[in-house]
């Protein structure tokens, strides 16, 4: 799988990819992240990206041709699944629209920032928007950045327990259940009995119903997803 992950401030994401899990992910050709920088693709002598809005109000617009050059660029080399703009007004990213981006190919997130991008470009190339909540960022860096994190995880070989990963939080509408590690005493604060014993089965069963009654305390709507699922199948 490959990111091309187009934005005005690309020092925002540098450490965010080259540390950690997604670092190795990167080392073991399992994805491919390239950041482009919208300065080199301007037409102006000052490599200018941005200018007043024509509406007359506040802040800064992302001009299209930077955005354009950069994309008709990327697209001369491959063929992109999803042109995705990162955006306070596009769907709300979830665990369901990441695990469906960790099954394409080639992806392009493109990062608006203050007062967004020429609404033409958003017309005429954007596939797809993504939020990653309802509040506002300064810039779409940051979310293009969840966008990765959460979708490269899902990638199969990146995290090394696959198991791990069917008992995520949210991947079937339940939250984890809660982690415990050694010492088994700690502050005269013990680790539940039934997680010493051994017992893989009683422990998966304790753990389960654990997930639910966490999610129903702390979730109702994600608990009645998770109850409507389960009448269904
Ligand atoms: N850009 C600004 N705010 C954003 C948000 N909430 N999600 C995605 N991109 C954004």
């Amino acid at each position: 799988m490959r990111f091309d992950i187009i934005c005005g401030v690309p020092e925002i994401l540098t450490s965010c990819f080259s540390e950690s899990i997604i670092k190795r992910a990167q080392e073991k050709s399992l994805v491919e992240i390239f950041v482009h920088n919208l300065h080199d693709y301007s037409n102006d002598k000052h490599c200018k990206i941005d200018d007043i809005p024509y509406s007359g109000e506040a802040g800064m617009v992302l001009k299209p041709e930077p955005i354009y050059n950069c994309i008709s660029h990327l697209e001369k080399e491959r063929k992109y699944d999803e042109i995705i703009f990162l955006s306070p007004d596009g769907k709300v990213f979830n665990q369901k629209i990441a695990t469906e981006l960790s099954l394409k190919k080639n992806i392009i997130l493109l990062c608006g920032h203050y007062k967004g991008i020429d609404e033409r470009v958003r017309q005429s190339l954007v596939t797809c928007e993504i939020s990653i909540g309802d509040y506002v960022l300064t810039g779409g860096e940051l979310a293009a950045a969840v966008v990765v994190d959460a979708t490269v995880r899902l990638i199969p070989g990146v995290v090394g327990d696959a198991e791990s990963l069917l008992t995520d939080s949210f991947q079937d509408n339940l939250l984890c259940a809660s982690s415990y590690t050694r010492p088994s005493e700690f502050m005269s604060m013990k680790v539940p009995e039934i997680l010493l014993s051994g017992n893989h089965k009683e422990i998966r069963k304790y753990r389960l119903l654990e997930r639910i009654e966490k999610t129903k305390k702390l979730r109702k709507d994600l608990y009645e997803k998770f109850l409507n699922k389960n009448k269904d199948e």
